[in-house]
């Protein structure tokens, strides 16, 4: 899979669409959207107006989309896939993914994944927010090893516990929100990076992803953010810049994963959401 991504989080139809269309333009081949997101029919026009503009061909891209919280279940996500699907107006998508582990549902749920997988329709699926815990569950319970975990990732929150998990299971780390949501941009040793290699604050994080083979997702609907975004292969990052960067790990996911309990399907604010990437 590309290696770097446009994310759509928090962006309407009319954003998604420009800027789906101008990623495609400029380079892009990962668009990560998800029925949450409530964009899924704007990142369709957009993946048809950059195939157009470009003269790409649909397997040129890779498309992921994932499963709301509230269609989580054996039949209701097999439904849930062919609404996406409809939504993004493509006949398969490359990667699908478990949006939030729902407790009580997620093995059903990616039981559904793995039948879609087995008839082709989806080329590769994968689990999203996902704790060791859970994720040592569905492990435990289920016949396929998720190919992607994708999860906040950043240099304030980097994850350690359920990484190592991922690295003996061989689950690929994708990070969401890379830039931390816009505060790591500000951290000062990524500021003196920047300074440093004469790039932006926003290229460092990036490129010291890019170094750990981590896949990144970073949303902007800004062209110029978006072509910036994707400049990443001209410098390098030395060891001891890529160890300052992991230094700064606190652990310190958005504020919301500690106040309330998002994988619970009893608690409404878990369901209504809109906080959820
Ligand atoms: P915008 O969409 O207005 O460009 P993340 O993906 O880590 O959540 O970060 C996304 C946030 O960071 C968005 O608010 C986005 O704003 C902003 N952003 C994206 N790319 C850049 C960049 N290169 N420089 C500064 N801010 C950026």
């Amino acid at each position: 899979m590309p290696r770097l991504g446009l994310g759509v989080w928090k962006t309407s139809n009319t954003d998604a669409a420009q800027s789906v269309s101008q990623a495609i333009q400029h380079g892009y081949r990962l668009i990560d959207t998800a029925k949450q997101y409530g964009n899924e029919p704007g990142v369709g026009a957009g993946i048809q107006d950059g195939l157009l503009q470009t003269g790409l061909n649909r397997k040129d891209l890779f498309v992921t989309t994932k499963v709301l919280n509230d269609d989580q279940g054996y039949d209701s996500t097999l439904r849930a896939f062919e609404a996406s699907l409809k939504q993004l107006r493509l006949h398969y998508v490359d990667l699908y993914l478990i949006h939030w582990p729902v407790d009580g549902r997620f093995i059903d749920t990616w039981r559904a994944l793995e039948e879609l997988y087995r008839n082709g329709q989806i080329r590769a699926i994968g689990i999203s927010n996902f704790d060791r815990d859970r994720l040592s569950e569905l492990l435990d319970k289920t016949s396929i090893t998720p190919v992607i975990n994708q999860m906040e990732f950043n240099p304030l929150n980097q994850e350690k516990d359920i990484r190592q998990l991922m690295q003996l299971a061989g689950i690929q780390l994708e990070a969401w929100s890379p830039l931390g949501g816009g505060e790591a941009l500000n951290n000062l040793v990524i500021t003196k990076l920047a300074a440093k290699y004469q790039r932006s604050a926003a290229q460092i994080i990036l490129r010291w992803d890019y170094q750990q083979g981590i896949v990144v997702i970073p949303k902007s609907t800004h062209v110029k953010r978006i072509i910036e975004n994707s400049q990443l292969g001209d410098f390098e990052l030395s060891d001891e810049d890529v160890a300052a960067i992991q230094a700064l790990d606190q652990g310190k996911r958005g504020l919301w994963y500690d106040d309330f309990t998002w994988h619970n399907p009893t608690n409404p604010q878990a369901i209504a959401g809109g906080i959820e990437t």
